[in-house]
């Protein structure tokens, strides 16, 4: 579809008279770029989304019935702890026979942080304000170190965030890592259709409203950008997934891998315990029999309330987006294009009215369609899920101010630092509410709690705010 006037035309023939209209009436420069932005378009599934979510108005795919997942759960007795152990070691050899790539879903827009720029950007270390990506970079390193192994990692971006983040990457000189280790891989992107009529929109004349296609959208840009293949050629069999936006995160926990490959899974989560029927969290569960996570907004009030006679949720296990997924697996899921349901979010999306007159929304008026790798469960054949401690790896920054926040992150990471100091026989200084002051350890100086206690020198002593391992400046690690 590269001539503007087959272009038009297909337009027209897919309903879609307003972008045609518009594409119609620019000239030069202008109608080349919005034609550039056409030419990428899949009218075709466009065409379908819009018939199913804007004509026939169904909302989201009927939910199946929602039974609780078997989870591994954190040890209780010895039994438990050997064959944890057992799993870490199989999760130790993949990693050292390097079979695993690490995968950083960071393509998303972000907005409910109200910053600026990538998300991986965001300094939310409070004493040497060092970013997301360099905080995660720093635990691929160590990991790197550990296991002397290759570890490559891919970074999922969208073409609205790709250069700033690539350009974020250069000016910290890669965070000491090597640059042909890292790869960027770009999601592809849908348009906003208004709500009532499901027109395409353009955010300006000559610009659509595009936004990142979901992080389904990771695995047909792996397959898309030959990452696949390049993780297939090297013997990567396993990718660990996930998100920028957990800087408690444990990449690649060896445990998880183990159990996992033990498991001879396809795809793997994580789950924590929620705190609250109502937490924004997706739970890990069985959905009409199959592995599933149900989105949090999906889940009907009464599971989410459900308690089990011991008072715990019935369905406690949030999913914390952390996954292992088998480079076959998705391979499948990609053959012949991506087999992910698509859902619909309602949306304010400013826009360029027929008229050509910018449209500033009060209400939601446009729906923007997406793809969750989560989906991807349900084609599992077999499929594990660990329990993890909350505290030890899951401190979510998505809002500006109060829950899941930077504030809320930097307590739960100066609790875990502070522990890591206890049992290493070391004392905290903490204040009235028990809280200890702002501590930093860079995951190169220690990944864990025992790598802290071997590497602290004698007389080592804290006493107030403390950055180990770090220079005092947004990115670098000494
Ligand atoms: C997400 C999960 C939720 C889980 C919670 C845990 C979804 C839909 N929900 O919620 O089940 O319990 O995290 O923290 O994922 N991203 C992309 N490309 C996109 C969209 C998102 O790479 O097109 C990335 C983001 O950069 C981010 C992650 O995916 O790293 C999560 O996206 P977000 O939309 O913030 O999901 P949540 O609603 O926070």
């Amino acid at each position: 579809m590269s001539d503007v006037a087959a272009q038009i035309a297909a337009l027209e023939d897919a309903g879609q008279n307003e972008l045609a209209a518009a594409l119609a009436g620019l000239s030069g420069g202008r109608r080349k770029k919005l034609s550039a932005q056409v030419a990428e378009l899949d009218l075709g599934l466009i065409g379908s989304l819009v018939d199913r979510f804007v004509t026939a108005g169904e909302g989201e795919a009927a939910l199946g019935e929602v039974t609780e997942a078997p989870t591994i759960p954190l040890p209780a007795d010895a039994e438990a702890e050997r064959a944890e152990a057992d799993a870490r070691s199989a999760g130790e050899n993949l990693l050292r026979s390097d079979r695993v790539s690490a995968v950083l879903l960071a393509g998303g827009q972000g907005s409910r942080l109200g910053f600026d720029g990538p998300k991986g950007n965001y300094p939310f270390a409070p004493i040497t304000a060092r970013t997301l990506f360099s905080h995660h970079a720093a635990k691929i390193a160590a990991l790197r170190e550990r296991y002397g192994c290759s570890l490559p990692w891919y970074i999922l971006t969208s073409p609205q965030n790709n250069d700033v983040t690539r350009a974020s990457f250069e000016e910290a000189g890669w965070f000491g890592l090597d640059p042909d280790s890292i790869r960027f891989v770009i999601q592809g992107t849908l348009p906003a259709v208004d709500a009532r009529t499901g027109a395409i929109l353009r955010e300006a004349p000559d610009r659509l409203a595009l936004s990142p296609d979901g992080h389904g959208g990771l695995l047909s840009a792996l397959r898309r950008s030959g990452a696949l293949d390049e993780m297939s050629d090297s013997g990567i069999t396993t990718m660990f997934t996930f998100q920028v936006d957990n800087p408690l995160v444990r990449v690649c926990r060896p445990e998880f891998l183990g159990y996992h490959a033990q498991a001879g899974a396809d795809m793997s989560n994580t789950a924590v315990r929620k705190v609250a029927p109502e937490e924004k969290m997706g739970v890990v569960a069985r959905v009409d029999g199959r592995p599933g996570v149900v989105e949090y907004s999906d889940l009907p009030d009464e599971l989410a309330e459900m308690r089990n006679p011991d008072g715990e949720l019935t369905y406690w296990a949030g999913s914390i987006a952390v996954h292992c997924i088998e480079v076959a697996f998705a391979r499948s899921l990609t053959d012949g294009g991506l087999k992910l349901p698509y859902h619909r979010a309602l949306k304010k999306v400013p826009h360029v009215g027929a008229d050509g007159k910018q449209v500033t929304p009060d209400e939601p008026n446009a729906i923007k369609f997406e793809t969750f790798l989560f989906d991807a469960l349900p084609a599992a054949d077999a499929s594990i899920t660990i329990e993890a401690a909350r505290e030890d790896e899951f401190a979510p920054i998505k809002n500006a101010d109060g829950v899941d926040s930077a504030e809320s992150a930097r307590l739960l990471l100066n609790d875990l630092y502070a522990r890591w100091f206890e049992a290493a026989g070391l004392a905290v200084p903490r204040d009235a509410d028990g809280a200890p002051p702002d501590l930093e350890i860079d995951p190169r100086f220690a990944l864990d709690a025992a790598e802290l206690a071997a590497k602290l020198p004698p007389g080592f002593v804290v006493d107030g705010p403390l950055a180990l391992g770090l220079d005092e400046g947004p990115t670098t690690a000494r």
